[in-house]
């Protein structure tokens, strides 16, 4: 038996900020950075995880399944195995060793990309035939119900459906998924704040009810089903947070839609104009940003080449992502780093990043 190998990228979010769960689009794109799982059968239940540089290590029977507090990073993976197991497909004990070049904490999906690897992992060590869309949903179950984490689809389907060149539009509602070219001469720059964020935390799922909550006072099924025309109308009727939570949502969906054909156009300027207007909301309305984040968006602003720049994922903290000029990319870096710590005192991380492909076994 040969040792096998998965890997899975990390995402960034481009345009749709906290849209997925609300039956809404999304525009993402696969990341240059992510993780790699060495594995294979153990021959029995026995299901052995671990991070050998790292120090880490976990053990557990595959008949016996709970996720574990002490040891918490190993939930990623076993919950996938649960969930696999709860849907039928024949598998038993696996080994992993974990091995990453994606960041944690920092608002790139190094979760999600763990949960994908275990998943290509499983299919390969199993030989099982699983459609990526149902990749991506039992992963997202695995995040749901074994990690705690009530996220949508967005995370694991842009890791799963990744292409090098192309962004990932997602429809949350259909489950459908169209890459789209990405236009050369630009880069994404990814900025790390230097505060890690921790989406178990209430402010997500607070955030969720209150979407959900917005949605029912507007008697729709999804905040999806709502314009922002009709949601203008309803202003009157709404508790004004209730109306700002809404306009967030209802203002990114509109925002991919026209993202899409900025991108079909090569209208740069006109994506990075709505990264910025997706920025403004999520201070203004979602309230899901942090000072140190629109330091780096409005830093970001002031620099030659800068199209457009926003949060990314789900918030309070994390990075930022911008949209630049390929010949000004270096630069902005260093200038975003600098002016940074001059005006913070902090420490941000930039990287150049290259849309990669999704997850995919490597033997
Ligand atoms: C996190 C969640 C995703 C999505 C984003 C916000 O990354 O895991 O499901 O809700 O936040 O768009």
């Amino acid at each position: 038996m040969g040792m096998h190998q998965s890997y899975a990228p990390g995402r960034v979010e481009l345009l749709g900020n906290h849209t997925d769960y609300n039956d809404g689009v999304v525009l993402s794109a696969a990341i240059d950075r992510g993780i790699t799982l060495i594995g294979d059968s153990t021959g029995s239940t026995r299901v052995q995880v671990g991070d050998p540089v790292a120090g880490l290590h976990y053990e557990t029977d595959a008949e016996k399944l709970a996720p574990t507090k002490e040891q918490d990073w190993s939930n990623y993976l076993v919950g996938v195995l649960d969930v696999f197991k709860k849907n039928g497909l024949p598998v038993s004990g696996f080994s992993a060793d974990i091995s990453s070049t994606l960041p944690q904490g920092a608002g790139l999906s190094s979760s999600a990309a763990l949960e994908v690897a275990t998943a290509m992992l499983l299919i390969k060590i199993y030989g099982l035939e699983v459609k990526l869309i149902d990749v991506a949903k039992m992963c997202r179950r695995a995040e749901n119900e074994f990690v705690g984490m009530n996220c949508g689809l967005l995370d694991q389907a842009s890791s799963a459906f990744g292409k090098a060149g192309h962004a990932i539009f997602l429809d949350c509602r259909s489950e459908t998924v169209e890459n789209i070219p990405f236009p050369k001469g630009v880069e994404l720059l990814i900025t790390r704040c230097g505060v890690p964020h921790r989406l178990i935390g209430g402010e997500y799922n607070e955030r969720r009810a209150q979407c959900f909550d917005a949605a029912a006072r507007l008697g729709v099924k999804a905040l999806r089903d709502v314009t922002s025309a009709r949601l203008e109308e309803a202003k009157a009727t709404l508790p004004t947070l209730s109306y700002q939570r809404a306009a967030h949502v209802v203002g990114e969906n509109e925002r991919v839609l026209k993202g899409i054909e900025f991108l079909r156009e090569g209208n740069v300027a006109g994506f990075g104009e709505l990264m910025f207007a997706s920025h403004e909301s999520s201070i203004r309305n979602f309230e899901n940003s942090t000072p140190e984040i629109d330091k780096l968006v409005e830093i970001a602003k002031t620099l030659p080449g800068v199209l457009g720049s926003r949060i990314t994922g789900g918030g309070f903290g994390g990075a930022t992502v911008t949209l630049l000029r390929k010949e000004n990319a270096e630069e902005v870096k260093e200038a975003i780093e600098a002016k940074y710590k001059e005006q913070t005192g902090n420490t941000a991380t930039a990287y150049i990043c290259e849309i990669a492909d999704g997850a995919h076994i490597i033997a």
